[in-house]
């Protein structure tokens, strides 16, 4: 899925490279550093001052000292970037990259939830993915990342109950790997949704050798074929990890290929493919439509203009404590 044909026919050609040395400038004249989670476009990777996962590009938006961010990501990551740290301007390319998993958990029909339980004499302690709005944040105990969860989960004394939202694949796999039981939130992300397990097991078939690795936001089937369950910086370690020149199937987003390229250069990536559900089609649907909205243009006029900006909201408050708790202090 790309940009809406409005939006596509409005954008005239500029070169990427005059993009990129304009970026370049006015980074340094209004105090901007580019922070890039690795699912945006290469070229935007290589012009980030910081890239990473979820979980680092976090931490990062505490630690680096510019009065300006401009966070390549979604929104529900400028929004935590803004929330933990608050005095900086915090700007993002295109305040419609959302995501599927955040949507599919609203602060309301959470509430709803909670309260059912608790009416029914539960002590539960919620647990959200931090692919989640501030408002759910802001009602939750912990927040976890696909760097720190299992780490999270197992600090939690086994006399409560969690509620886990918004990722039931992600929360099954959680549950299979600390052998906690958790009440999920049938919540999943539209890229991870759709991997072909036929088309999986094929790539395989014709690629002797190769190993499969895979984001625990895979549902069970692909994740049981897999060599290898991690988050994205995880997966980074790992192959990087790995010596001999092997061939690796690549289950997540499919700018992911970049870093790992990058990072693993002796090794060959190839994109596990989708399949549609209304059609039973391969598609090459392994790209997040809302990572995509992430371009070079976006990031020049956001620079410049100093818009669209994270604006804080008054829960935001409530966000930000559960979220210093969870990401950035020590264990
Ligand atoms: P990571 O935290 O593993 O980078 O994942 C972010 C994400 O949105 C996965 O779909
Ligand atoms: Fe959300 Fe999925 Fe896109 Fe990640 S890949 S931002 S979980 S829709």
């Amino acid at each position: 899925m790309g940009l809406p044909i409005a939006e596509q026919q409005s954008e005239v050609y500029e070169d990427p490279l005059d993009l990129i040395d304009e970026i370049e400038a006015l980074k340094a004249e209004k105090d901007v550093k580019i922070l890039a989670h690795f699912y945006v476009d290469g070229d935007i990777q290589d012009i980030a001052d910081y890239t990473g996962d979820s979980l680092k590009l976090a931490r990062d938006a505490v630690s680096i000292e510019s009065s300006t961010i401009v966070f390549c990501g979604v929104h529900f990551m400028g929004e935590s970037a803004k929330i933990l740290s608050p005095e900086k301007t915090v700007l993002i390319p295109d305040l419609l990259a959302g995501c599927s998993l955040a949507e599919s958990c609203q602060a309301p029909e959470l509430k709803a939830r909670q309260d059912e339980l608790r009416a029914q004499g539960r002590d539960i302690v919620t647990v959200a993915y931090i692919n989640t709005s501030a408002a759910v944040k802001s009602l939750c105990d912990w927040i976890v990342t696909s760097g720190n969860a299992r780490e999270i989960i197992e600090r939690i004394p086994k006399d409560q109950e969690i509620l886990f939202v918004p990722d039931q694949h992600l929360g099954r796999y959680l549950m299979e790997v600390t052998g906690r039981e958790m009440i999920l939130w049938p919540g999943s992300c539209m890229v991870h949704e759709i991997f072909s397990l036929q088309d999986l097991l094929r790539a395989k078939k014709n690629n002797p050798g190769s190993a499969v690795i895979s984001h625990p936001e895979c549902p069970q089937n692909i994740l049981e074929v897999s060599d290898f369950i991690g988050g994205t910086e995880k997966m980074r370690q790992y192959v990087k990890s790995v010596e001999q020149p092997t061939t690796f199937l690549v289950a997540t987003e499919s700018a992911m290929i970049h870093p790992l390229q990058k990072i693993a250069p002796q090794h060959t990536y190839l994109p596990v493919p989708g399949i549609m559900e209304s059609t039973g089609e391969t598609c090459a649907c392994n790209r997040c439509p809302h990572m995509e909205r992430n371009t070079l243009k976006k990031v020049r006029d956001c620079i410049k203009n100093g818009t669209p900006q994270i604006e804080w909201l008054s829960y935001f408050d409530q966000a930000k404590g559960v979220l210093e708790r969870s990401l950035l202090k020590p264990s």
